[in-house]
């Protein structure tokens, strides 16, 4: 149970805008490289489009790399280039290894309701920064996992897409076992 309610937050904690507070004097950073960050531990992928209303800036976390049993805060950055209206939903995917964990579809602002946010929906135009702590705990298998999102409109278009990888057998701490 505490894993499913990690990985849901960890997917959810992806999805950005939903959770993003007003970002104060920010320069507009929309590149056309897809941001990518890759490093021993974790990465993350921008799998949207040029596009899509939610344009994923940069994900950080600390520690860096995660470590279970202690908070992790992941501070999300993300542009909306369009109003995001209510009704707004993700299709979230959670691997461990090859083995699909949980696909469940959420709807943004609900979310964002439920977590009490200081955003809500309509999420005007903008760039957002949310940042959240999330408590990793103990017993997350020491395993590779995996977390696709995709985000859309209320009239389907594309929102947003985001891929994590988390591996968590890349602790640097030898005192866990399996
Ligand atoms: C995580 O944060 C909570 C709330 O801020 C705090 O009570 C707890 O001690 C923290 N846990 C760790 C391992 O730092
Ligand atoms: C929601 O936020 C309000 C205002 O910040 C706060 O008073 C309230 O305790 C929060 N509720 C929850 C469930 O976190």
């Amino acid at each position: 149970m505490a894993r499913l309610s990690f990985l849901s937050l960890l997917a959810f904690t992806a999805l950005g805008v939903a959770q993003a507070g007003p970002l104060v004097a920010q320069n507009p950073l929309i590149t056309q490289d897809a941001p990518v960050r890759t490093m021993q531990g974790w990465s993350w992928k921008d799998c949207g489009l040029p596009d899509d209303v939610v344009q994923v800036q940069s994900i950080v976390v600390s520690p860096d790399p995660p470590q279970p049993g202690q908070n992790l805060t992941v501070t999300v950055k993300a542009t909306a280039t369009e109003t995001v209206e209510e009704g707004a939903s993700a299709d979230v995917t959670v691997k461990l290894g090859l083995v699909k964990l949980l696909s469940k579809s959420f709807d943004l602002c609900d979310e964002a309701r439920n977590a009490n946010v200081s955003v809500q929906c309509p999420i005007e135009k903008g760039d957002y920064e949310v940042t959240h702590i999330v408590a990793l705990p103990n017993e997350i298998p020491r395993a590779k996992f995996s977390v696709s999102a995709q985000g859309y409109t209320v009239d389907d278009e594309n929102l947003f897409c985001v891929n994590l990888q988390v591996d968590f057998m890349k602790n640097p701490f030898p005192k866990f076992g399996w």
